[in-house]
Formats: C-alpha cells, sequence, structure tokens
C-alpha cells in the first residue's frame, strides 16, 4: 500500500478542493493507497473530509491564504511567501510523520508548501494542476516563477486537461488527469419544456473570470426569456463586490435572476434545469460544472478554448461558444430554447459523455502515475 499526502492551502469549498476530495475517495477505493488530507487553515472542507472518514490534518502557521492573492503588491507578495515558506517546515514534520511515500500539491500555493514540505520529509513532489499558469490569469513574471520552481522541485506534475498541461513547464513527467464526477445510479432525463417555462442555471462561484455579467446580457438579449434564471454559488475569494455589480446589473437590465449564493450541493438544480451555461471569459483550466450538468441531463452550452472544447464537441455533446461573446451565447440560448428536440439530442449525447468523467476513471490515471513516481525514487 502507498501512503500519499495531499496538500491544500484553503479549505474553501471551490472547484479544485472538491475536485480532490472526490480524487482521495476513489484512489482510497482502488485499494492501491492510504491518503491523508492537510489543509493549512481550518474551513468547510475540513469537516467535509472528515466526513467521508479521510483521515485529515489541519497544519497552520502564520500564513493567511486571502492576503496573498493575484493583484497583491511586491511586499505583500514577498511577505506572504516567507510564511508560506515557514508553513512549509511545518507541514513538512507532520508529512514525515505520517510516513507518506509522496506527497500531492493540489494549488499554486501548496506547490510552495509542497516544495519545502517534502524536502524536509525526503520523499517526492508532484504537483497537480487545477490553473493555467499563463500570463492571463497569473501575470507574466509570477506564471514564470511558478513554471520554474515546478521545473527545480517536483517529479512529476498532473494536469487537469491538455489546455493546462499547454501552459506548464517542459522536461517533467506530465499526465493528463481529467477531475472525476461522482455519476448518480440513476441519471436524470432532458427536459423539454418550452421556452417560455425553461430553467436556465449556471454553476460556479461568483468571479469576475467566470463571466457571469456576460450570461446576464446574453439573457436580456433574447426575444423569448425562459421562465427562470438562476445562479448557484457563492463568494469566497473577495469576490462580494462582484456579486453586488451582478446583482446591480441583472436589474438594470430587467432580468428576474435568481442568485442562490453558495450550495453544498447543486443537484437539485442541475437535475431539473433545462440549459447549464458556462460562460468563463479566460480560458477555463477544465470546467467540472460542465460535466455534472451533462450527467444531470442538461443541455450544456460553455465557453472556450480550454478545458469545455476537451468535454464537448459542438453539435453534439452540447454547444460550444466563445467566451465572453454575448452576442454568441444569445443565438446558442435561443436556439436551445426554441428547438426541444435538439436540446433533448444534445443533452441526451452529454448525459452519455459524461460517463467517460467517471471518478473511478480519473483515481486510475492518477495512482498509475503516482506509482511511477515513487518508484523512481526508491
Ligand atoms: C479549478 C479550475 C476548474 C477545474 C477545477 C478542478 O477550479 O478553475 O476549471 O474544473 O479546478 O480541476
Amino acid at each position: 500500500m502507498t501512503r500519499a499526502v495531499f496538500l491544500a492551502h484553503t479549505a474553501a469549498p471551490s472547484g479544485a478542493e472538491l475536485a480532490t476530495l472526490r480524487l482521495l475517495d476513489a484512489l482510497r477505493a482502488t485499494g492501491r493507497y492510504e491518503v491523508t488530507m492537510i489543509y493549512t487553515e481550518d474551513g468547510p472542507m475540513v469537516a467535509r473530509t472528515r466526513e467521508r472518514g479521510i483521515d485529515t490534518d489541519i497544519v497552520s502557521g502564520q500564513f493567511d491564504s486571502r492576503a496573498m492573492r493575484i493583484g497583491t503588491g511586491i511586499l505583500g507578495l514577498l511577505t506572504g511567501f516567507l510564511a508560506l515558506l515557514r508553513l512549509g517546515w511545518n507541514v513538512g514534520a507532520a508529512v514525515r510523520d505520517s510516513r507518506a511515500d509522496v506527497v500531492v500539491a493540489e494549488s499554486t500555493k501548496a506547490l510552495v508548501l509542497g516544495s519545502v514540505a517534502a524536502r524536509r520529509a525526503r520523499v517526492p513532489l508532484v504537483w497537480q494542476v487545477h490553473d493555467r499558469v499563463s500570463p492571463d490569469y497569473f501575470g507574466r513574471l509570477p506564471a514564470l516563477a511558478i513554471r520554474c520552481l515546478a521545473r527545480l522541485m517536483c517529479r512529476g506534475q498532473l494536469a487537469n486537461s491538455r489546455a493546462t498541461a499547454a501552459t506548464l513547464p517542459t522536461g517533467l513527467p506530465t499526465a493528463i488527469a481529467y477531475p472525476g464526477v461522482e455519476l448518480p445510479a440513476t441519471q436524470a432525463d432532458p427536459r423539454t419544456r418550452p421556452a417560455a417555462e425553461a430553467v436556465v442555471v449556471v454553476v460556479g462561484r461568483l468571479s469576475p473570470w467566470k463571466g457571469q455579467d456576460v450570461f446576464l446580457r446574453a439573457i436580456a438579449a433574447l426575444d423569448q426569456r425562459p421562465a427562470r434564471v438562476v445562479l448557484v454559488g457563492g463568494t469566497f475569494f473577495g469576490e462580494e463586490p462582484y456579486r453586488a455589480e451582478l446583482e446591480k446589473l441583472a436589474a438594470e437590465l430587467g432580468v428576474a435572476a435568481e442568485f442562490t449564493g453558495h450550495v453544498d450541493d447543486p443537484s437539485e438544480y442541475l437535475n431539473t434545469a433545462d440549459i447549464l451555461v458556462h460562460c468563463s471569459v479566460l480560458p477555463e483550466p477544465f470546467g467540472q460544472v460542465v460535466v455534472e450538468g451533462m450527467a444531470a441531463g442538461c443541455a450544456v452550452i460553455a465557453a472556450t478554448p480550454g478545458g469545455p472544447a476537451e468535454i464537448i464537441e459542438t453539435g453534439v455533446h452540447g454547444l460550444l461558444v466563445p467566451g465572453g461573446d454575448t452576442a454568441a451565447l444569445t443565438t446558442a440560448l435561443d436556439t436551445l430554447l426554441h428547438d426541444p428536440a435538439t436540446r433533448v439530442r444534445l443533452a441526451t449525447a452529454g448525459r452519455a459523455r459524461a460517463r467517460d468523467f467517471d471518478i473511478h476513471t480519473g483515481a486510475r490515471v492518477v495512482a498509475d502515475f503516482l506509482d511511477t513516481v515513487v518508484t523512481r525514487g526508491d
């Protein structure tokens, strides 16, 4: 049995952390791995991870994950970086005590922590990458620095899509490990409501790069608005002002959008919506919600470029539109709203396609990759 320690710098329930939780459960189910999750702060993910009976630790220090984010000034970055290194040293002791064979870092900050921790515990470090390490997301210099650090400190990297892999350093063993979904035993049937009764949802954190403003504008431009427009998702990383902006925009546009805030389990929305929209304006690294919507029988419209283009063949499993293109999104919505037959055809093919992203398949890819890293380290 191999022992792997997974590291997360935040315990907020955002995409990467939720993907990690599902992965750990499925990795254990392979019977090949014993897993421990280390968070460096308390938060909702701690209880959710423990609920599943996964060995979970909190190793905290002076580091505040919110104080160091994209857009922080150079001094803030430096102070944050030093605190991260110190925390990494403490994490290293926990890793050593757990007798781990490998450490897996689940974010960029976890990569910094993990670099120190893995050295201290003398085990190989793998970086599981959920973000595109590109100038448009991180800025030019930080993206370069992150790539150099990974190249120097990691034994291998797991990318959540080919789009993400294309932004990573070359010369390291790399595998594509698509995040998996936990497929329900029975998948809901596609919905066939007429346009005026249809339900359209967007699911995900409310964040400017997720483009919910584009969605509201696209809805406003429709001749026939659907019965319900629902934005499911919370704000975690200083994104509260964006929610206020969205509510103001919806009011200005006269769109009666419902904002649910964060919900732990969005399946009640996904299982009943006719259409799920994904509308990120930066290339989405993967886009778990696209697969979740397909698995739940929604007809999905998703933005390109990025992960969604690796999930959906447009016109077959859903519709792809260029991210940030409001007119194209309006056209796609209009097509699906007025043509329930097409909606059902795409949703049915999408539901079958979602099964390719079963978490148990993903966990085997990760286990096989970690095996090669651990063996090479022996
Ligand atoms: C991050 C990415 C998202 C991806 C998720 C899981 O949240 O932004 O695209 O689906 O990680 O890898």
